[in-house]
């Protein structure tokens, strides 16, 4: 084995396959039962619906190195992704653009009078100098928009009040003056034709590459473990990088989420894939429905059954999945205190969401995974 990689997700099957490609022996651990990370999915067994294990996973890129490198392992549908907010009973379309402005003061303002109007609400507090991220977001879009799209949603994400929150959890809201609602301004957008697992599946899939699941890297009862292998091999480690050191400066912070998953007797529950629940009396933050991810899969997917996941948001305690980094400015003296002790660490190179305490997309950690290679390891 010449190369040891700690995490299958899609920094280290990146890695994996490049290695491999290069004539490597690599072995890949993941301590979970399936590879791929949390963009790993499968079909729900009643239904056959491709469900998102970790969440809804929309793939866009604007990196066309990584567009050219993922085409490689999958095709992508035309999928276009478009996201719905339900405000005291109607709803929205998101982000915030001129339709929802219009819908939401019942008027029908041009691009320039909508932007005077939101101008003119947010001058209530200046953005240079909002104390927490209530103030920001009045600055930013005005009370009006702000108290029915913002507010209570942020306040669930984060089991937080807003005015109690840092305003730098913000850096804009960014409001479209025109009636585009499409997510992502990315130049490529889709989601893979044959599911996530394949393609995961494909870019293990090499006689080089060797993956062992359900393999814990400090579990010292197997062979791969921390103890027996630093500094026998290179590592490529995307686990946190917190547990790495035994948490010897302190717990980095990270917010999870609980998922509950319903067959719901409808072929069609709410007309789309995801649809946010913008108020307080809700307690969750969306709901996602799968099949509407694949309108091309109509034929093979049942009429009369739909699969439904509901998302909560809270914070994660050790035993939990972590899912988005709190990044309180405790957890980047953390954060770079780790970086110090990485640094040491001889042959080991800390990649990825986990490894590197960031939230990545799956282009960027795949862009992140590619860069590695040929700047450190190849
Ligand atoms: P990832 O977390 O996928 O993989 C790390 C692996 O390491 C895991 O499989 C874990 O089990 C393993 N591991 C950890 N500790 C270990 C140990 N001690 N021993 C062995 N294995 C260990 N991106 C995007 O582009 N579009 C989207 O729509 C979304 N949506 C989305 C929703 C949610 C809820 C989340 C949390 C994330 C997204 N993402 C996303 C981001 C996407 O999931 C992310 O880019 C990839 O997971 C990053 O891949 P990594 O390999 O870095 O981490």
């Amino acid at each position: 084995m010449d190369l040891l990689i700690v995490g299958s997700g899609f920094f280290g099957l990146t890695i994996a396959e490049r290695a491999a490609a290069a004539g490597r022996k690599v072995t890949v651990i993941d301590r979970r039962h399936h590879i791929g990370g949390n963009a790993y999915s499968e079909d729900e067994p009643e239904t056959g619906i491709e469900v998102h294990r970790y969440g809804a996973h929309l793939f866009h890129t604007s990196n066309a190195t990584v567009w050219e490198y993922v085409n490689r392992f999958t095709a992508f549908t035309d999928y276009v992704h478009r996201v719905y907010t339900n405000h005291k009973g109607v709803v929205f379309p998101l982000p915030i653009n001129l339709g929802t402005i219009n819908q939401f003061f019942q008027a029908a303002h041009s691009p320039a009078e909508a932007m005077a109007l939101v101008q003119e609400l947010a001058g209530e507090f200046d953005v240079k100098t909002a104390a927490n991220l209530e103030e920001k977001g009045i600055a930013l879009i005005g009370r009006p928009l702000y108290e029915a799209f913002i507010r209570d949603y942020t306040a669930k994400q984060w089991q937080t009040d807003p005015k109690d929150l840092p305003a730098e959890v913000i850096s804009r809201l960014p409001v479209r003056y025109n009636y585009d609602n499409r997510y992502f301004n990315d130049t490529w957008e889709g989601l893979p034709v044959d599911g996530y697992t394949a393609w995961l599946e494909r870019m293990a899939d090499h006689p080089n590459i060797d993956v062992r699941l359900s393999t814990d890297f400090f579990d010292e009862s197997q062979p791969f473990n921390k103890q027996a292998t630093v500094g026998q091999l290179p590592i490529v480690y995307t686990g946190p990088v917190d547990r790495y050191f035994d948490y010897v400066e302190g717990e980095l912070s990270w917010r999870t989420l609980d998922f509950e998953e319903e067959v719901v007797p409808v072929g069609d529950y709410q007309g789309t894939s995801v649809m946010n629940y913008a108020d307080a009396d809700v307690p969750y933050t969306r709901v996602h429905e799968f099949r509407h991810f694949h309108p091309e899969r109509a034929d093979r997917y049942p009429t009369d059954k739909t699969v439904i996941m509901r998302e909560f948001s809270r914070f994660a305690t050790r035993e939990d999945e972590p899912y988005y980094p709190v990044n309180t400015p405790q957890d980047r003296t953390g954060l770079l205190a780790y970086r110090e002790l990485a640094k040491g660490e001889d042959g080991v190179h800390f990649g990825g969401r986990l490894g590197t305490y960031q939230y990545l997309d799956m282009h960027m950690a795949i862009g992140s995974a590619l860069s590695m290679w040929s700047n450190q390891l190849a």
